[in-house]
């Protein structure tokens, strides 16, 4: 099973599971080529950042969903970054540097959203804002209503945040023939969503040219209920499961929530029109968060992971955190840990493919972190 592991971690670091828009193009598509320029050389080449790499990519590879052996699906010929360099035209740096030459280390810490200063709050909110209603000028998403036929597939344009909901769900939705995917339930799933945070910090920056900017975290073990979820954070809701009016997120549309797995369709709802729904502690099952006690006994099994890889392992760290190997207590919950996070917003976050669709996916996933 680790092939599972290795899906979205192949040699090509430098392409994350999304497409840059120059690589969208009729001409990129039929030449297989995705080495956009940077500075007016592709990959950066002249600037010795780094070179356009063409890969043997097999005729007859043996995959039987075509996301496998990423992105060869799509191109033969990808960005091969120098050094700290980084990014699908090698024109970012690897996470935890900066400056032009990439060779500035920093490290910003993540603090709790509590203990978040006034202004850090502000932006924080503001940032998010930005992300989820400019469109990206980098990236596009695909979407189409029958993946058997290339001639379906289709780039559409989409808001940073947006591209962010597509990524998670594009790598959540089943692997053909299988129940599995590359981002949860196996060894992956720490390292998976460490990633994605990472690369959803990297591209704010730049978005907002504020090289201080990161998630914060929620530590969901201080109460037993929601405590962000209040006009000051991420918005109250009624029993209709709506936001309220005054929090900006009553405006946040969702995308790719309606889609059908067993049609192969990729993201056809693109069309923003259903409203983040949340209604915390709603079902009775899962009407709890976790506590300290959740974590400690996390933190305290010792093997990382172990056969047989999946969600049915018991004293795995990987399959306790993710929530699947359940504490039998008094409490009697079907799910614990992250899974229970999710489950008990009885609604958009309870969807786990398209939950970054609700932005407390966000704070929840920076606390799961902390303990990786
Ligand atoms: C691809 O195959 C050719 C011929 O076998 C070889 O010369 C070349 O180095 C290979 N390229 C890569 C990137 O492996
Ligand atoms: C970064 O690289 C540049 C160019 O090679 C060099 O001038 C500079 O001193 C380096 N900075 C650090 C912090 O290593
Ligand atoms: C997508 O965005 C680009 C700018 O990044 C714009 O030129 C293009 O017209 C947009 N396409 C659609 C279909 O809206
Ligand atoms: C998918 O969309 C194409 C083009 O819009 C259309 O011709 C085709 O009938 C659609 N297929 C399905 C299964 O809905
Ligand atoms: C989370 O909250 C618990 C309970 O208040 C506390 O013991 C723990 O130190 C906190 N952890 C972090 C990382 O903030
Ligand atoms: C629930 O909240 C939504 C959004 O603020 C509002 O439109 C709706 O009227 C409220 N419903 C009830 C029953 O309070
Ligand atoms: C998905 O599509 C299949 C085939 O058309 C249909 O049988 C099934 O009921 C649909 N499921 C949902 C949840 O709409
Ligand atoms: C986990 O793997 C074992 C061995 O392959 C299998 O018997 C079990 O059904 C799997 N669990 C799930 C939930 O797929
Ligand atoms: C919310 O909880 C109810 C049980 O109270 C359950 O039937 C429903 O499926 C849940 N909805 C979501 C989206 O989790």
């Amino acid at each position: 099973m680790l092939q599972f592991v290795m899906l979205l971690l192949l040699p090509i670091n430098s392409l994350d599971a999304h497409f840059p828009k120059p690589c969208t193009t009729d001409e990129a598509l039929k030449t297989r080529t995705c080495c956009p320029e940077w500075e007016d050389s592709p990959c950066g080449v002249r600037a010795g950042r780094g070179e356009c790499v063409s890969y043997n990519v097999s005729e007859n590879a043996n995959y039987v969903d075509y996301r496998e052996q990423w992105p060869f699906h799509f191109y033969y010929s990808l960005c091969r970054c120098h050094g700290n360099f980084d990014g699908f035209d090698c024109g970012q740096c690897k996470h935890g540097f900066k400056g032009h030459h990439c060779n500035i280390s920093y490290m910003t810490e993540r603090k709790e959203i509590h203990s978040l200063t006034k202004e850090e709050k502000t932006k924080f909110f503001n940032y998010l804002e930005f992300s989820k209603t400019r469109i990206s000028n980098k990236y596009s998403i695909l979407t189409s209503n029958d993946t058997s036929k290339e001639s379906t597939l289709k780039f559409i344009n989409a808001s940073l945040y947006d591209v962010y909901i597509w990524m998670h769900y594009y790598a959540t939705k089943p692997l053909k023939g299988t129940g599995r995917n590359v981002a949860h339930q196996g060894p992956a799933f720490p390292f998976w969503h460490r990633m994605f945070l990472l690369s959803f910090e990297r591209e704010v920056r730049e978005m907002t040219n504020d090289d201080s900017f990161f998630i914060p975290y929620w530590n969901w073990t201080k109460s037993d209920h929601c405590d962000i979820c209040n006009n000051d954070y991420f918005g109250e809701s009624n029993a209709t499961g709506l936001i309220s009016d005054k929090s900006q997120f009553s405006k946040w549309k969702t995308i790719c929530d309606k889609d059908n797995d067993s049609l192969g369709i990729i993201c056809i709802q693109a069309l923003k029109e259903t409203s983040i729904l949340r209604n915390p502690g709603g079902d009775p099952t899962y009407n709890t968060l976790p506590t300290s006690g959740d974590v400690q006994r996390t933190i305290e099994v010792s093997n990382y992971d172990m056969a047989d890889y999946n969600r049915s392992v018991k004293h795995s760290f990987r399959n306790t955190l993710e929530g699947f190997d359940i504490p039998q207590d008094f409490r009697k919950l079907n799910s614990a840990m992250h899974n229970l996070v999710h489950n008990y917003f009885n609604g958009t976050m309870s969807d786990i493919p398209t939950s970054v669709n609700d932005p407390i996916f966000m704070v929840h996933h920076s606390f799961v972190d902390k303990y990786v």
